[in-house]
């Protein structure tokens, strides 16, 4: 996967005329022909009647009930989560299409050899462990007999590839060599050792029933060995050595298996143990992974946020297990993840909790326990504090600080409520330590913003990665009218508070809907029901304004095509940029409680709730804006007056005569628009 950058333009253009859009999406679909098309039901939405159509002599599908369309890398990109690369790749071994390299180093090439060399001998090591379960006296005897005794099915032994490493001490190594792998291949991938003493080799895995890991993309990566017996002195489980294909802290045991669930589910469990994740699956459960014998990592969690942002994390009621879900919280909380906990009963896991009750017991237990982060933290730190009047100040000064990083004001206020009652303080106290909190948070983030912002004043980050993982390539359909572009303001540039508000609205309520005002074809008033994204969107689009301050003109564009495209702010998108500088400025500004524009605090206008003032607000602060940018905006060009030629004055003063008719209309509209609502109040 790391040299497909260098797949040159021929070769693209080969896959793309051999792939056949209904060959491939039949792989995932089961279509049917109807006329010229081929309709199906729709993978990216669940749905009993078909909607989904796949044109092969256009080479598109579209789903005419959730709007998902595309061509054939599209669908391969959001079914599969594969970027643009991966999905040339996976359509070129799919048709046979040998992919030219070119520009390849010849330490490039070795270094490819070497990883194809591992991925070779690891999948035969899959395959060899995995007959020997079945066609092995031993591998049933032993290994085949240990799974079905923990209650596995043989479906879900093949599904997930399980196997046996015989108990000889090189039974498989001596098997790897005689087939042709090289000692070098197999010692690289930990499947063998050699003593550098005598030179003898022996099988790593020897006598442990294996589980081996797969990529993404399923591709076997490396392995997990579990002891049989228990009292054994060895460790119970051995895994795989890091190597050049395999990497623990970016692998996540089940991935493989679970993605797909996962997406359509909208959610991932997360839990302890390899076991774990086999019986989840198999009691129905298939949304779910493991970190393999490593505390969670923000890698493990980045390869999670390819398929959803909303994790599950399933702990053992122990003190350790306890231990282990807050530190997993806190690192999924910082890569802006929702988080939600189900807690075993002391002593159970999920996978000896479906042997005892059942898949449906199972089922039932994980629906019915699920806590948000801040009831379970409030829940177990109160436990250990019972009537200590100091650690009672403190857990509330840490639940207080916990909800401060709550970005939502809604869900902030009723974790605040829901908290305020567990731990018998009134709403308001702990509401005022919420809001200190935050603002100390805040504090510190623009600090941060700031440093980031000088650091990063000559190396402006590239626009196009602010999904973070999708490449910029072919994600702007055509016919989508271009953003206005970007004066070239330093990044210290000031940054408006109209202009702050309106990105803020932006962030926080984009996907709020407000009744608008419009005409019918015939003339007649109607109400129509708008986003506020799309509100702000064509407003500025339509007079063709900017933002003043850089952050916030990226963060406008970006908004502007997941509206063209979604009709949707994933806010996701800022909140785990890879550009630092963004996502620091996109936290601070959610992060900062709302208030009212200025115009209404002055009239002082008291709304109790934000969403009966939003329409109101918004208009403000549209108009608010559009006249603070645009009064700037003449300054700049009078300015500009000064040392003008005669030629440059001309243009320029056309220029100022437009922003003033814009003004004009704008206040005209303002009075139609605004002045009756304000009777209202
Ligand atoms: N683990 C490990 N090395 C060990 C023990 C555990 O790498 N010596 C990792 C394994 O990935 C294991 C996970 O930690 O799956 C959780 O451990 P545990 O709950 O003990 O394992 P289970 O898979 O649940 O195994 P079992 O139910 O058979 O005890
Ligand atoms: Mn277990």
């Amino acid at each position: 996967m790391h040299f497909v950058s260098m797949i040159d333009q021929e070769t693209i253009q080969r896959i793309m005329d051999t792939a056949r859009i209904e060959e491939v999406i039949g792989d995932f679909v089961s279509l049917k022909k109807r006329g010229a098309n081929h309709i199906g039901c729709c993978p990216f939405h669940n749905e009993k009647t078909p909607s989904f159509y796949v044109s092969p002599s256009k080479g598109i599908f579209k789903c005419f009930g959730c709007g998902e369309a595309g061509d054939v890398v599209a669908f391969l990109k959001k079914h599969e989560h594969y970027t643009y690369p991966e999905a040339l790749q996976y359509l070129a071994r799919k048709y046979n299409i040998e992919i030219q390299e070119e520009e390849m180093t010849p330490e490039q090439q070795q270094r490819q050899n070497e990883r194809d060399a591992l991925f070779h001998v690891s999948e035969f090591a899959q395959k060899y462990f995995a007959d020997l379960l079945y066609n092995d006296e031993m591998g049933r005897a032993v290994g085949l007999s240990y799974f079905h005794q923990r209650g596995m099915s043989d479906e879900i032994i093949k599904r997930f590839g399980l196997g046996y490493c015989l108990d000889e001490w090189s039974n498989f190594t001596d098997h790897a060599l005689k087939q042709g792998y090289s000692l070098t291949v197999l010692e690289k991938t930990g499947l063998t050792i050699v003593k550098e003493d005598s030179g003898k080799r022996y099988d790593r895995f020897r006598g442990r029933v294996m589980f081996p890991i797969y990529s993404i993309s399923g591709r076997v990566l490396g392995f997990s060995g579990r002891v049989l017996s228990s009292e054994k002195q060895a460790a119970k489980y051995v895994n795989s050595p890091d190597s050049d294909i395999y990497n623990k802290s970016r692998i996540l045991y089940g991935l493989y298996q679970a993605r797909t669930a996962i997406a359509k589910a909208g959610k991932c469990y997360l839990v302890e143990g390899n076991v774990d994740v086999v019986s989840m699956h198999q009691s129905g459960v298939e949304n779910t992974v493991a970190s393999c014998g490593t505390s969670l990592t923000t890698e493990q969690i980045r390869l999670i946020k390819r398929y959803t942002s909303n994790v599950t994390v399933l702990y053992d009621g122990d003190s350790a297990g306890i231990k282990a879900a807050l530190r997993a919280v806190d690192l999924l909380f910082a890569e802006g993840m929702h988080v939600r906990l189900v807690l075993f009963p002391d002593g159970e896991d999920p996978d000896s909790y479906a042997q005892k009750y059942g898949s449906s017991a199972l089922q039932d237990y994980l629906a019915q326990h699920e806590d948000n982060f801040i009831m379970f933290k409030t829940r177990v730190l109160l436990d250990g504090v019972k009537d200590d009047p100091i650690r009672r100040a403190e857990l509330i000064s840490d639940t207080a600080r916990s909800i401060g990083l709550v970005t939502d004001m809604l869900e902030r206020a009723e974790y605040i409520r829901q908290c305020a009652h567990l731990l018998h303080v009134s709403e308001e106290v702990l509401g005022s330590a919420v809001a200190k909190a935050a603002a100390t948070a805040r504090q510190k983030a623009y600090e941060e913003a700031q440093r980031a912002q000088t650091a990063g004043q000559q190396t402006a980050a590239p626009e196009a990665d602010v999904a973070g993982q999708s490449a910029p390539e072919a994600e702007v359909p055509e016919g989508v009218p271009a953003a206005p572009v970007a004066d070239t303001a330093p990044m210290h540039r000031p940054l408006p508070e109209a202009e702050r508000h309106l990105v803020k609205l932006l962030l926080d309520y984009g996907n709020r809907m407000v009744p608008q005002q419009t005409v019918d074809d015939q003339g007649q008033p109607q109400t129509v029901e708008y986003s506020v994204a799309e509100i702000i969107v064509s407003e500025l689009r339509n007079d063709q304004l900017s933002m003043s301050h850089p952050l916030c003109q990226r963060i406008f564009e970006q908004c502007a095509l997941m509206v063209d495209m979604t009709h949707q702010i994933d806010t996701s998108r800022f909140l785990n940029s890879t550009d630092e500088q963004l996502r620091v400025f996109a936290v601070t500004l959610m992060m900062d409680t709302y208030s009212l524009s200025d115009s209404w605090r002055a009239k002082g206008v008291f709304v109790p709730k934000i969403e009966d003032n939003l329409l109101q607000d918004l208009t403000e602060s549209i108009y608010a804006f559009k006249s603070g940018r645009l009064s700037q905006m003449t300054a700049d060009l009078r300015e500009q007056l000064r040392t003008a030629t005669e030629e440059q004055q001309r243009e320029l003063l056309l220029q100022i005569q437009q922003y003033n008719s814009v003004m004009r209309q704008m206040q005209t509209v303002r009075n139609i628009v605004i002045a009756p609502r304000c009777d209202t109040y």
